[in-house]
This record gives structure tokens, C-alpha cells and sequence, in this order.
């Protein structure tokens, strides 16, 4: 099958000062139609920058290669192709919810009496009827999570990018949000990338995990997960899954411990130049 989106040998560099920091170095990923693949790292590994460049607003440093449905294309050709909620949910709040789910449809250039019918019928699939007017301050992190969702759904694409959408919810809540999001996905049938720092979230929601290395991130490990799907809660207890995480966690677990070091090093004064 040829991949939905196909990166090759991508990287990207920042200058900081005078410093180049490597926040990403020769990224190979392929995402197939239809996939729910989850990416897993550690924290400042450069899963948000690889974000950025999948959704077209960062364009990587030459040599690597972007595909499209088998197609070799330039960075900016990913704008506006990949539906994506970054990890900040970014809603207006001088909108209503209706209004801020309706926003990146509307943008796209559908006619706002449209989006706003679409809308109005996908409220119950979001968990949102009754808050349509509601401004995003009256709601609880959960909803203001599915008004986010609601808006990267609504911005019809094969493809849906999703960075950390549920990193700052308690864990009861955040439970409940992955199992309805795999319901709103079998329905929806979309290519997912979703980005977390959680190995039981990405292994529950993946067919696939991709573990990043610390920084700079490159995928490290692949590791399908022949769970049965749909999923049910208590599937994270079963022998399979706890295989999964096992080996997931020594492997996550060892680009910690190399970020950590590194980010040691950057706060603490080497003691050999004391
Ligand atoms: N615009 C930028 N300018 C300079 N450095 C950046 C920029 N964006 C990210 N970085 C650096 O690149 C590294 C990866 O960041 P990021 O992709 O946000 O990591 P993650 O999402 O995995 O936590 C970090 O060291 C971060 O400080
Ligand atoms: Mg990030």
C-alpha cells in the first residue's frame, strides 16, 4: 500500500543565539490510510516540532523528503492538507463553542450557515449538546478538549494530526476522552497521528507506537499492537498489553534518562570547567 504521508531522512535545526540546537535529525515515519499511529518521547525530544513540519507550518532543513500519497512534495504542500489540533487548544473565548468548533471550516471556506447545521447535528457525537453557547471559560477541560476535537473533525481531512489533546486532563477524565475518541475514529475512519507522552494512552488508542529518542528525535522503535479492537478499558490489565508496555517502557525509559542527563548538563555548570 502506498503510505497516506511518507517522511524520509527529515530534520530540522533551530539557531538559539549563537547556538544551532538539532531538534529533530533524519525522521523516517510512514502513515497508511485508515491508521491510528501513536508517537511516543520524551519530553523536549521534538515530537511538537515534527508536529509543525506534518502540518506544513515549519519547513525542515533541506535533504530529507516529504511524500504524499506516494508523490514527493515541498514543505509547504502539508498547509492546509492534515486537519491538526496543536498542544495548546487554542480557542477563542469571545467565541461560543458552536462558533469555535465551527472556526477551521470556516477558514476552509465553507459557508458559516453550513458549518454552523454541521455543527449543531455533530454536538451529541461530541458530547457538547446543550453548550453550544457557552463561551470556553464555563467549560471543564474535558469539553473545552472536545470543542478542540470537534474543530479539527470539522476540518475534513484524510489525515488529523493530534499533539498532546489530552496531557493536561486528570486521569478519569482522560480515560473517558480516549475511549470515546477511538468511537468518534471508527466512525470517522481518519489517518491519526496522535502525539502523548503517555505509553498506556498510546498503547490503548495505537495500532502502532513509534518511540522518538531524545533529542535530537528520530524514530526509534516501531511496535505494532495486535489488540483487538474495539477496546475495552480493562484491556490495559490483559498479559498482551502489559507485554507491550513492558517493552515500550524500557525503551521510553532509556531516552528519559538521556534527556534528563542533557537537560542537567544545560542547568548545571559542567564541573570540569569549575
Ligand atoms: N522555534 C524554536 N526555536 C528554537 N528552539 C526550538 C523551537 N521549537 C522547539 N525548539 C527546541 O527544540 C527541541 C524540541 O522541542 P519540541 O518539539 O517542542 O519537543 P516536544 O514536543 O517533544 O516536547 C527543544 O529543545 C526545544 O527547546
Ligand atoms: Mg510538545
Amino acid at each position: 500500500m502506498t503510505p497516506k504521508i511518507r517522511l524520509q531522512n527529515i530534520s530540522k535545526r533551530f539557531a538559539v543565539g549563537s547556538n544551532v540546537v538539532p531538534a529533530v535529525e533524519n525522521v523516517n515515519l510512514s502513515l497508511n490510510s485508515g491508521d491510528f499511529v501513536t508517537l511516543v518521547g520524551p519530553s523536549g525530544c521534538g515530537k511538537s516540532t515534527l508536529f509543525n513540519i506534518l502540518v506544513g507550518l515549519l519547513a525542515p532543513d533541506s535533504g530529507g523528503e516529504l511524500h504524499i500519497d506516494g508523490k514527493l512534495v515541498a514543505a509547504d504542500h502539508l498547509l492546509g492538507r492534515v486537519a491538526f489540533m496543536p498542544q495548546r487548544d487554542m480557542l477563542m473565548p469571545w467565541r461560543t463553542v458552536l462558533d469555535n468548533a465551527i472556526l477551521a471550516a470556516e477558514i476552509d471556506g465553507v459557508p458559516r450557515a453550513a458549518a454552523r447545521k454541521r455543527a449543531l447535528d455533530s454536538l451529541d457525537r461530541f458530547g457538547l449538546r446543550g453548550f453550544e453557547n457557552h463561551h470556553p471559560a464555563q467549560l471543564s477541560g474535558g469539553m473545552r478538549q472536545r470543542v478542540a476535537l470537534m474543530r479539527t473533525f470539522m476540518f475534513d481531512r484524510d489525515v488529523m494530526l493530534l499533539d498532546e489533546p489530552f496531557g493536561a486532563l486528570d486521569a478519569l477524565t482522560r480515560a473517558m476522552m480516549q475511549r470515546w475518541l477511538l468511537e468518534v475514529w471508527e466512525g470517522a475512519k481518519r489517518t491519526v497521528l496522535f502525539i502523548t507522552h503517555d505509553i498506556d494512552e498510546a498503547i490503548f488508542l495505537g495500532d502502532r507506537v513509534l518511540v522518538m529518542s531524545a533529542r535530537p528525535g528520530h524514530i526509534k522503535m516501531e511496535l505494532p499492537v495486535p489488540l483487538p479492537r474495539p477496546r475495552a478499558p480493562d484491556i490495559i490489565t490483559s498479559a498482551p498489553f502489559v507485554e507491550l508496555k513492558r517493552t515500550l517502557l524500557a525503551a521510553v525509559e532509556d531516552e528519559s534518562r538521556k534527556a534528563f542527563a542533557a537537560m542537567n548538563r544545560e542547568i548545571l555548570p559542567d564541573p570540569a570547567d569549575a
